[in-house]
């Protein structure tokens, strides 16, 4: 890939129609590959290592059995949600996901125009490529911030302050990644970051120089070295008056932990199956949290949600919410902020015939013991 701008090769130019073979959320998943350069889609398509936890988040889904009940009464059915204080219309989230511009032009400015079109909740990452402030002008549905902690605690600072000076609704901290996971088919295809696609929320800051000897590690003594630690959590809920939700829990005991410091809620995420092989999927993980924390404690999901189907099933085994990924990026590369609410559009009258046909008027209706033919992990 070129060293300065994004190389879409033989990419076709993104669509200003949706075409009749994107019937359903899914099938941008199919179709990305025709409108990025093939690095540029080994970067975001893979996961990490051998991609054991990449595979399993969308078989465990796949694996789960739906029940229905038949002649409900739907006339006040809905999909609305209360999550941290506020309302919302739905609970299909867009998920942080850094570096948009490499698919299209306007990168997160687009995606984040799509979520307005159908009142989706809009993660800003840390690593966008479009200013936390001008993601935020072009929002008046819900935005929440994700944030990365940083090198020095004042760099920290300065982005939780600036998130809540745009009118950010919450600060998702990303816990799951302290190291890259390892990222061979991005690696192996030779992606690399162009030059010109900056990291513009950390553009004005300058992070202490790292130097290490030679004999010290880059993992342990440089990356581990500047990790966030619980203190650090403590530290964030006593600075920002917004919601914290920690991102990438997956251990039960954790989420425990993390409910008794005062932290809003949780997402059970393995970050796309992009942190540590081997994890198991989320939706598997989700109901042993969900007993931990206990019936009212906020809990998202993210890592391989593709269908309203998926999102269903994630609330039937606990979840309030989800949040999309790698979809919308793919709908991003294929039509720009169309093809995001396309598809967002798309995931929501999926997860609403589903509801009909199981006999689910509402999210609250959604629970195990009437949408699951149980098997022994949901139970
Ligand atoms: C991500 N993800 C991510 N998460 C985060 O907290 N901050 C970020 O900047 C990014 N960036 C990012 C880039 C790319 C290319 C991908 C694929 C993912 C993880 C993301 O928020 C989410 O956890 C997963 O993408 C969910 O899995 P699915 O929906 O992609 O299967």
């Amino acid at each position: 890939m070129s060293s300065d701008r994004p190389d879409r090769g033989s990419a076709r130019q993104p669509l200003e129609h949706i075409p009749v073979e994107l019937a359903s959320a899914a099938d941008y998943e199919a179709l990305a590959p025709q409108f990025m350069a093939p690095a540029t889609h080994a970067h975001i398509s893979g996961g990490c290592a051998r991609e054991v936890t990449l595979r399993r988040n969308c078989t465990g889904f796949e694996r789960i059995e739906l029940s229905s009940r038949v002649l409900q009464d739907f006339g006040t059915a809905n999909t609305e949600v209360q999550l941290f204080g506020r309302h919302l219309k739905h609970p299909i989230v867009l998920g942080p996901v850094a570096h948009q511009k490499l698919v299209h032009p306007e990168g997160e400015l687009a995606t984040v125009a799509g979520a307005e079109a159908v009142n989706a909740t809009f993660v800003a990452s840390t690593l966008a490529h479009v200013t936390l402030e001008d993601i935020a002008k072009g929002a008046t549905s819900d935005k929440w911030f994700q944030l990365y902690f940083q090198p020095t605690q004042d760099i920290t600072r300065a982005l939780v302050e600036r998130a809540e000076a745009a009118g950010y609704h919450a600060l998702v901290v990303t816990v799951d990644v302290p190291v890259n996971g390892l990222r061979y088919r991005g690696q192996r295809a030779g992606f690399n970051m162009p030059a010109t696609l900056q990291d513009v929320n950390l553009a004005s800051y300058q992070p202490p120089p790292k130097s290490l000897h030679p004999e010290q590690s880059v993992v342990f003594d440089g990356l581990m070295g500047e990790a966030p630690h619980w203190q650090d959590i403590e530290w964030l809920l006593q600075t920002s008056s917004l919601p914290v939700v920690l991102k990438g829990i997956i251990n039960p005991d954790d989420a425990v932990r993390a409910k008794s410091m005062g932290v809003a809620g949780i997402i059970v995420s393995n970050h796309g199956g992009r942190s540590l092989d081997g994890l198991p999927a989320t939706i598997d993980a989700l109901p042993r949290i969900r007993r931990q924390v206990g019936a009212n404690y906020p809990l998202l999901l993210d890592s391989g949600v593709r269908s309203g189907g998926d999102i269903f099933k994630a609330l039937a085994c606990g979840a309030d919410a989800v949040l999309i990924g790698r979809l919308q990026v793919y709908a991003l590369a294929v039509a720009g902020a169309l093809g995001v609410a396309h598809m967002l559009r798309t995931l929501k009258t999926e997860l609403e015939v589903t509801m009909a046909l199981a006999g689910c008027p509402t999210l609250a209706a959604i629970s195990p013991e009437t949408c699951l033919f149980l098997q022994e992990e949901h139970q």
